[in-house]
């Protein structure tokens, strides 16, 4: 696809409903499927042919730039815009204005992954040039997101930023796409409760103004990964449609199932189920890994039991003999059970880890 468009990833924020996991890291770095949640992101908007893309990016800007680079991996070249505080989707449009000219843009955030990527989305934004083109998807929960309403010829009327009783179940998904009315927009709109310049309200300044709005269904499924839960969910989404790509070593075990494992992996005196995937360097021996479990890199995973879970890099996992089900186990992590003495139950915690032991 060609596109001339440029793109605004929205990489900054605090992740407060991802911790403990963004104590140390960036949630946008959180591995799905043992990749970074980010690439899913921008591997999207490449797919639809920009070649230049702002990230905007807040305290871990560094590890964004260490992780993610220039764009010479993709064939695009990346520009790193910084925001002192995540004062919002708008504000972080709003420090863009430079790098964005005045020209159409699509903005995705950063923690955010769709199935079928977003080139019809595009494709409609060029044909019928709206100022501004959203993403919705019917969900469960609508008060947990910016909701859409639509009169019946699915024109977009009003929308809502997290409503308690909600007044449609069109949630907003993370992709928008704008041309430079949205900077006039923002200019016009005051921060909200939360301090936060939203873009919900400059979108509803459009739509006050009498600029033209168009809406777009979400094929296939989304998923914002703003909590813990919808980590576990993501992998599993991801990893139904993984192909088997073995690049390990397998010795007396057996296998059953979608696998993907990278170099150096080693799967020993082992039951693995897939979908599974197995990163570079780990080891499994003695275990089961059942289906949708990915496995980081240079993880050790011994005499143990695992399912639907993300096990990230260098993690250890010994003598477990209890099943581990939907379970996020950060970096270099360890979780051992002791046949010495003294026999008790020992943790070095951070704040607001989660531990649930079985009797
Ligand atoms: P959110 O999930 O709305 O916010 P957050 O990352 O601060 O998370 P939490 O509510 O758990 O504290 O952000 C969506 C995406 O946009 C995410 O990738 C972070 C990014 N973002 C910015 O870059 N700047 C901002 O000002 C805000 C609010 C978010």
């Amino acid at each position: 696809m060609k596109n001339k468009m440029k793109g605004l990833i929205l990489a900054g924020g605090c992740g407060r409903r991802l911790r403990p996991l963004t104590f140390s890291g960036a949630k946008q770095l959180i591995p799905v499927a043992n990749k970074p949640i980010i690439f899913y992101g921008i591997e999207a908007l490449v797919k639809t042919g920009i070649k230049e893309l702002g990230i905007v990016v807040g305290e871990t800007a560094k590890e964004i730039h260490d992780a993610v680079g220039t764009g010479e991996k993709w064939n695009i070249r990346i520009t790193y815009i910084p925001q002192q505080a995540p004062l919002g989707l708008a504000h972080a449009i709003k420090i863009s204005k430079d790098f964005l000219d005045d020209e159409p843009f699509i903005m995705y955030l950063g923690d955010n992954i769709l199935k079928e990527g977003i080139e019809d989305f595009v494709r409609q934004f060029e044909n019928n040039k709206p100022n501004a083109l959203i993403l919705l998807t019917k969900v469960p929960n609508p008060q947990e997101f910016g909701v859409a309403v639509l009169d019946e010829n699915s024109v977009v009327k009003q929308l809502n930023e997290k409503l308690k009783k909600a007044p449609s179940d069109l949630a907003l998904v993370g992709v928008y796409l704008f041309d430079s009315e949205v900077f006039t927009a923002i200019e016009n709109i005051k921060p909200s409760w939360r301090n936060e310049l939203e873009i919900t309200d400059a979108i509803q300044w459009l739509l006050d103004n009498r600029f033209s709005i168009e809406s777009h269904m979400v094929k296939g499924w989304w998923k914002d990964t703003g909590k813990p839960d919808d980590i576990i969910e993501a992998n599993l989404l991801v990893l139904e449609s993984i192909e088997s790509v073995n690049n390990g070593r397998q010795k007396d075990s057996k296998i059953n199932g979608r696998l993907r494992t990278e170099k150096g992996a080693v799967i020993e005196k082992s039951v693995v189920r897939g979908p599974v995937i197995i990163g570079k360097n780990a080891k499994i021996t003695g275990s089961y890994i059942g289906p949708f479990s990915s496995i980081g890199d240079n993880a050790l995973i011994e005499n143990s039991e695992i399912e639907n879970s993300v096990i990230m890099a260098g993690a250890q996992i010994k003598n477990v003999e209890k099943r581990i089900d939907r379970s996020i186990v950060g970096k270099n992590v360890v979780i051992s059970v002791t046949t010495q003495s003294p026999r008790t139950h020992k943790f070095i915690l951070g704040d607001q880890s989660y531990v649930q032991i079985i009797k």
